[in-house]
């Protein structure tokens, strides 16, 4: 049913109230009541504000503040009772205020606007979810450095191309990882930052004649400073569309991350095995054992991104200053925020809980004759060829070896020196998946001592 009367809060040149299709695209109630606690505080501040400057009287000051508290703990039970004749959180917190306390609800929107109004609550709620995000991130990492830990000196095989390259070591995987969250971490940080100030203040769009304290306020909710510009301040959403990019990096990050496990738990690699507590079965194949977290997780940068997309879509080609469009900013960033909140917490228990094969890992270190480098360069530093030539000779040993159905270090000497006559029995001391990882300590390399550096390191940032 449609409200026949003309809106509360702002129809009073409305002879009628609107169309049940305009009330319907008109609403935002359904998701920005998700902004009640942040709507709740800047009223809060706003309300102090005006009675320090004087455009309020205390007591009506204090029974504003006191009864959003009472509106605050009714949302908060379940109680409340939102509507949508009411559009949005701004008018249903205002309107119950007015039922609560009576008459100095009225005074509470004195020198701002729904407009200056929505740009803060919107923001306090991304930087929450910033903050959330960094603490997640720093969990996910703390487990990414003790699995390093304990498999600092573990090989596997390295690959490009998903093709087998060179030994690694297990610890020297989990690292780069770190790396990548790490700058997600760094790049959340630098949002939250440039994000810190507080658009309140700038009312409508031009500012107000009433003579407020917008460092106050922006004080009071933990912003560096006000909005230098409240043209910019009611029509930038470039904290929600930073907020994005950043979720949809960290998002494709979990994604590889996630695909990696998805192929390293299956029986043709082995290389991990996940809990049961993040896995499942299959309905009709009672073998399986599926990764579904993981498969989930590699998906979800699909709804962020698409999120990160939209809204910059949404925003393109708005004039200055507020236009309706940027209702549409909401829902976009709360659905890209709950799922990149979920897989981070899901990738934590995932890597928290897996366990790696050692054994699978270091068998198909020395596979798909990973030491060839270590070959060539053995070359190159012992019998002084130059690199090319000794990549030629290589090429030719594992020719011979792949002819042979065998793998570098079991070729024999003779077989050896059939196709280098200078080669002796020094060169298989190279040829081992250990020794090959041992000697990459350049800084940044996969030798154990260097992972453990670098594992160090990290420690000591993330404390
Ligand atoms: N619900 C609106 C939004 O989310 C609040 C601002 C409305 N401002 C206006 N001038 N109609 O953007």
């Amino acid at each position: 049913m449609t409200d026949k009367t003309s809106n509360k809060m702002w129809g009073g040149r409305f002879a009628a109230g609107p169309d049940a299709i305009m009330e319907a695209i008109n609403a935002s109630i359904d998701f920005d009541k998700r902004l009640a606690a942040q709507d709740i505080a800047g009223s809060r501040a706003h309300a102090a504000m005006l009675a320090a400057t004087g455009i309020v009287s205390d007591s009506d000051a204090d029974a504003m503040r006191e009864g959003l508290l009472t509106v605050l703990s009714e949302i908060e039970s379940g109680e409340f009772p939102f509507s949508k004749a009411l559009e949005d959180i701004h008018m249903n917190v205002e309107a119950r205020l007015k039922e609560v306390i009576g008459e100095p609800a009225g005074r509470l929107h004195t020198g701002r606007s729904r407009n200056d109004q929505v740009a803060t609550d919107f923001k306090l709620w991304v930087r929450d979810q910033l903050d959330a995000c960094d603490a997640a991130l720093v969990a996910l990492m703390k487990t990414c450095l003790a699995q390093a830990e304990a498999g600092a000196d573990w090989v596997m095989p390295g690959f490009t191309h998903l093709q087998v390259a060179q030994p690694v070591t297990w610890g020297h995987h989990m690292m780069a990882y770190v790396e990548m969250f790490g700058r997600d971490l760094s790049r959340v940080r630098d949002a939250r930052a440039r994000m810190n100030e507080c658009p309140l203040g700038a009312a409508a769009l031009a500012g107000t004649s009433f003579p407020i304290d917008r460092d106050m306020t922006a004080k009071e909710l933990g912003f560096d400073r006000p909005a230098a510009n409240s043209l910019d301040a009611v029509s930038d959403r470039d904290f929600a569309l930073e907020f994005l990019s950043v979720a949809s990096i960290c998002a494709m990050h979990l994604s590889r991350m996630a695909e990696e496990l998805v192929i390293w738990s299956s029986a043709q690699f082995r290389f991990v095995s996940l809990s049961d507590r993040f896995s499942t079965g299959s309905s009709i194949m009672p073998q399986k054992k599926n990764p579904d977290a993981a498969e989930l997780i590699r998906a979800k940068i699909g709804r962020i991104f698409g999120a990160n997309v939209a809204l910059t879509l949404v925003m393109k080609g708005l004039p200055l200053a507020y236009s309706k469009d940027m209702q549409e900013d909401k829902e976009q960033v709360f659905d890209a925020a709950d799922n990149l909140m979920l897989a981070l917490a899901a990738m934590d228990g995932m890597v928290r809980d897996m366990t790696a094969n050692k054994e699978a890992l270091e068998a198909a270190a020395g596979a798909g004759f990973s030491t060839a480098t270590d070959l060539a360069d053995w070359l190159v530093r012992v019998l002084g060829l130059p690199f090319r030539d000794a990549h030629h000779v290589t090429g030719a040993l594992v020719a011979k070896a792949e002819a042979k159905g065998c793998d570098l270090p079991e070729l024999s000497l003779e077989e050896m020196q059939s196709v280098h006559g200078e080669i002796d029995e020094t060169v298989y001391d190279v040829l081992g998946v250990h020794n090959s990882v041992a000697s990459r300590m350049s800084y940044g390399g996969t030798a154990p001592e260097q992972v453990r550096m670098q594992v160090g390191r990290w420690k000591e940032i993330l404390g």
